[in-house]
């Protein structure tokens, strides 16, 4: 099995969609990624694909926010949407797109990468879980760039 982790290009979209309805089990995910990839950002979306023996098996991305500072708002990351076919999933692919998604966000000189999801998953895979909050639906979770932790 070759797997390779690369920059997504305008050619695979229709291949991430597949992932993504495949992963997630409905055309949610797919047509957020869509809105999410034409969405004006200061900072620019950086997605990846995960190829297996030439098959897109799996796709991240990281896209724009904001964080509601006391003093301003700043621009942050968000990992969403993570997704691996079904039929390739525990076999490291989400591990290995996970690092590709954190040390992209630390080449950009995102001061903090969050994201909505599992504790379980993402606590091994180099995110803190942040406080528990009344309004949150979902688990948060955020990562300080090596550069200034
Ligand atoms: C979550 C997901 C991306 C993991 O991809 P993957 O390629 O299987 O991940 P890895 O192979 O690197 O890691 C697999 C391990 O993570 C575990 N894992 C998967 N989802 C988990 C979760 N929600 N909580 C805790 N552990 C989880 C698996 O049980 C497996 O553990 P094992 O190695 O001890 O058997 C994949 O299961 C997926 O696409 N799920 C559906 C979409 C989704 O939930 N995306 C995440 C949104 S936050």
């Amino acid at each position: 099995m070759t797997v390779t982790v690369r920059p997504e290009t305008a050619d695979d979209e229709a291949a991430v969609a597949h992932v993504h309805a495949a992963a997630f089990g409905d055309d949610l995910v797919p047509r957020l990624v869509d809105r999410l990839r034409e969405r004006p950002a200061p900072l620019a979306p950086q997605g990846f694909v995960a190829v297996v023996d030439g098959e897109i098996a799996g796709h991240v991305m990281n896209t724009a926010s904001w964080l509601d500072a006391p003093r301003a708002l700043v621009d942050v990351l968000v990992l969403s949407p993570l997704g691996v076919l079904p039929r390739h999933q525990r076999r490291g692919l989400g591990t290995l797109l996970v690092a590709t998604a954190i040390e992209a966000a630390d080449q950009a000189g995102a001061p903090l990468l969050f994201l909505e999801g599992d504790p379980a998953y993402y606590r091994e895979r180099g995110f803190q879980p942040g406080e528990p909050s009344a309004s949150a639906s979902r688990a948060c979770a955020s990562r300080t760039p090596r550069s200034r932790s």
